[in-house]
C-alpha cells in the first residue's frame, strides 16, 4: 500500500499534469544562487547554532515558483513563491530553511494537504476544479477557509523574486548557550522592499521573467534579505501554521543573506536538496504536523529526481 507521502506526491502530479521527469513535485521552476550569510550580534544571544555565531557562512539558495507544473508562466496569479537556503557549515554539515511567500499555510495536517490537493484537481471535462468537491472540502476544513483571506492577497506575481518576503510559517525553538528556549517563526525580509507587478504588466510579462530578472539583478549587485525571528508570546500556537500570531510580537534581526552569483540551471538528476527539518544544535523542531510530514513527502520527490539522473 502506498504511504500517505506517496499519495500526496501522486495527487500533486494529478494537479499539475505530472510527473514531470527529473523535476520537483512542487516548486518545479526556479533559479539557484550562491552567496553568504552573516549573523547579527543579537543572534548568538538567542541561539548557539553555528550559522548564527556571527562568522560569514557560505550559502546556496533557490528561489522558485510554487507550482509543480514547470510550464506555468512566472506571472501566474495564484502561485506562491519559495526561498530555500542551505548554510554550509564545513565538512558534510549544513542546515536549511525552506520558506514561502504566503503568510499562513492553508492546511494543518498531511491528511488535510492530501484532501485539499485532491479537491483542486481539475475536472477533465471543464479543465477547472469541481466546485462541489472544493465546497465539500472547505465544509470539512474550516481552518482552510479561515486562512485563505490572508493567503490570497499574497499570491499576486512580484516584480522580482527579490521583492517578496518569505516565511517559515512553522515555529522552531532557538536554544541559547545555557539551554534556554525561545520559540520563533522566521521571515526573510527583502532589502528591496515588497513590490508586486502592476496589474497592467501581468499579461505581457515574459513566461520566465522572474528567472531573467534575477539573473540581471544579481549581475548588477548583491540581492539581500534580512533574516528576522518573530518571538512567540504567551498562548501563541507552536503547532498550527494556519493560525497567525498577534502583530505586536517582538522581532529580532538574526542576520543578512547576500546572494551574489547565479549558478547554472539545474538539470534532471541534479541533487540540490533543501529540507526544513535539516537542523543543527541550537535550533529545534516544533510538533507541527505539517513540518514533520514535509521531510517524508520531499523524500518521495527527491528519490524520483535522483532516479531520473
Ligand atoms: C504537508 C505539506 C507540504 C508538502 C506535502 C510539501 C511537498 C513538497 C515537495 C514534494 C517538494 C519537492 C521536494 C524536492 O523534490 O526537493 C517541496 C518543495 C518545497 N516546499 Fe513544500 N510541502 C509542504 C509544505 C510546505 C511549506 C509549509 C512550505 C514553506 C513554509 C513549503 C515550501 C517549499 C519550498 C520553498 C520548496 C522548494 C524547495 C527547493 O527549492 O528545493 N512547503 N514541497
Amino acid at each position: 500500500m502506498a504511504s500517505i507521502y506517496e499519495e500526496i506526491v501522486a495527487s500533486l502530479d494529478e494537479l499539475t499534469g505530472g510527473p514531470h521527469e527529473g523535476l520537483r513535485a512542487v516548486h518545479a521552476r526556479g533559479s539557484v544562487c550562491k552567496g553568504t550569510f552573516r549573523a547579527s550580534p543579537e543572534a548568538a544571544g538567542l541561539s548557539r547554532a553555528a550559522h548564527l555565531a556571527g562568522d560569514e557562512v557560505p550559502v546556496t539558495a533557490r528561489l522558485s515558483n510554487g507550482s509543480g507544473n514547470p510550464h506555468l508562466p512566472d506571472g501566474d496569479r495564484l502561485d506562491g513563491r519559495g526561498l530555500a537556503v542551505k548554510w554550509h557549515l564545513g565538512g558534510d554539515e549544513s542546515t536549511d530553511s525552506v520558506t514561502v511567500s504566503i503568510p499562513l499555510f492553508f492546511v494543518n495536517t498531511p491528511e488535510g494537504f492530501l484532501e485539499f490537493t485532491r479537491a483542486r484537481v481539475p475536472d477533465p471535462e471543464t479543465g477547472m476544479p469541481n466546485p462541489e468537491k472544493l465546497g465539500e472540502y472547505l465544509g470539512n476544513h474550516p481552518e482552510t477557509g479561515a486562512a485563505l483571506p490572508a493567503i490570497l492577497p499574497a499570491l499576486g506575481p512580484p516584480v522580482s523574486y527579490a521583492t517578496l518576503a518569505y516565511n517559515s510559517l512553522h515555529a522552531f525553538a532557538l536554544v541559547d548557550a545555557d539551554g534556554e528556549r525561545r520559540w520563533a517563526r522566521f521571515t526573510w525580509e527583502p532589502e528591496a522592499g515588497v513590490e508586486r507587478l502592476p496589474e497592467d504588466e501581468i499579461e505581457s510579462a515574459a513566461d520566465d521573467y522572474l528567472q531573467t530578472e534575477l539573473a540581471d539583478r544579481i549581475a548588477a549587485g548583491p540581492v539581500r534579505f534580512a533574516y528576522v525571528a518573530t518571538l512567540a508570546g504567551e498562548g501563541d500556537t507552536l503547532e498550527d501554521p494556519t493560525l497567525p500570531w498577534p502583530e505586536d510580537r517582538e522581532r529580532v534581526e538574526l542576520g543578512t543573506l547576500e546572494l551574489t552569483e547565479l549558478l547554472p540551471a539545474e538539470r534532471a538528476g541534479d541533487v540540490y536538496v533543501f529540507d526544513p527539518t535539516n537542523l543543527v544544535d541550537g535550533i529545534e523542531l516544533s510538533d507541527d504536523k505539517i513540518l514533520n510530514a514535509r521531510t517524508h513527502a520531499y523524500s518521495v520527490s527527491i528519490d524520483r529526481r535522483l532516479a531520473a539522473g
